[in-house]
């Protein structure tokens, strides 16, 4: 960072101005209450809802925060994007695809369907990631997979994760439609040999519930804008080509049954959860993220989706 500060080529070259921004629209969202927290996990319905953050870091390690980007809060589905990436580390494009569609569902994260194929539409919602739960495998045992994955959240976020035993507990006794969709895919013959549904669905809970902040957040979203290295550990945790396929789902499938609308107002690959937290990356450029509980019909954080309206309008990201 300094020879590029010194060089005169930083990727943000005004980051004093983008932070101010991001201040001024932190300061504006305040009054912004609409929506409300999700409450078919007990847990989650417990969060205080005023709770907001907003994080950047660049693409060369430069961040702002704003808010409450220390308080820990669970990925839930923004799980989805980095169990597809560790998918296909594992086993490559092709095998990763005879077992998950990449085509938008076009109906809710948890709706009990699969395409003609029989096999989920896509890895970002509920059954795709259920599916690349059962193929993320190294070593084999549950154990070592889960360490696997926190390992990876470590190495995005340059930070160790935490995990929410809590709300892990909470979602698997209240997980019925994802037990459906396990069964289903089972029926139709969608997973591969030897998946233990059951132990399958408690990986893909307890990947839900690893804890992270908006700081770190920012960092696993630049960690995908710099195509897979880290840019303040300098360490390459994704192939470049991981990134491009996890992006390019994210584009189309990152925002539930919002993701067309969102890839035409802002035109960025994202992903949210339904903790209200948000990641949406900038490549080459920078990775924001946003955490703030509220969530509108469509399950998506409601001043999230108003931060990147904002930015997009100050800023021309729009790539297209
Ligand atoms: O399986 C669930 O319903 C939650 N663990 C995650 C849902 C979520 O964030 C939205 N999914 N695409």
């Amino acid at each position: 960072l300094i020879s590029r500060v010194a060089g005169g080529r930083l990727a943000v070259p005004d980051f004093g101005g983008l932070a101010a921004d991001i201040d001024r629209i932190y300061a504006d969202l305040q009054s912004e209450t609409g929506g409300k927290v999700a409450d078919y996990i007990p847990q989650l319905a417990q969060v205080d809802p005023d709770q907001f953050a907003i994080s950047v870091c660049t693409v060369d390690g430069q961040r702002h925060t704003v808010g409450d980007a220390d308080e820990p809060f669970c990925l839930q589905s923004i799980s989805k994007a980095i169990g597809y990436c560790l998918a296909l580390e594992e086993h490559g494009v092709d095998k990763v695809h005879q077992h998950v569609g990449r085509e938008p569902s076009g109906v809710a994260f948890n709706a009990l369907t699969l395409n003609p194929r029989g096999r989920p539409h896509n890895p970002m919602i509920n059954a795709g990631a259920i599916m690349c739960c059962s193929l993320i495998r190294p070593g084999g045992l549950l154990a070592d997979r889960f360490d696997h994955v926190m390992r990876t959240w470590e190495r995005l976020t340059g930070r160790r994760p935490g995990y929410a035993n809590a709300t892990y507990l909470s979602e698997r006794a209240t997980a019925d439609r994802n037990f459906a969709l396990a069964y289903f895919m089972r029926e139709n013959g969608a997973f591969p040999r030897d998946t233990d549904i059951v132990e399958t669905l408690e990986f893909y809970f307890q990947c839900c519930s690893i804890e992270i902040t908006a700081q770190m957040l920012a960092v696993a979203a630049a960690t995908l804008a710099n195509g897979g290295v880290n840019p303040l550990t300098r360490e390459r945790v994704f192939s470049e080509v991981t990134v491009q396929h996890c992006l390019s789902l994210m584009v189309s499938c990152g925002m539930y049954d919002y993701s067309g609308e969102f890839a035409f107002t802002v035109g960025l690959p994202a992903k949210s959860g339904v903790a209200g937290d948000l990641m949406v990356v900038v490549p080459q450029l920078l990775g924001v993220s946003v955490w703030s509980p509220r969530l509108d019909e469509l399950g998506n954080t409601v001043r999230g989706i108003e931060v990147c309206n904002r930015l997009v309008e100050l800023y021309q990201v729009h790539p297209h």
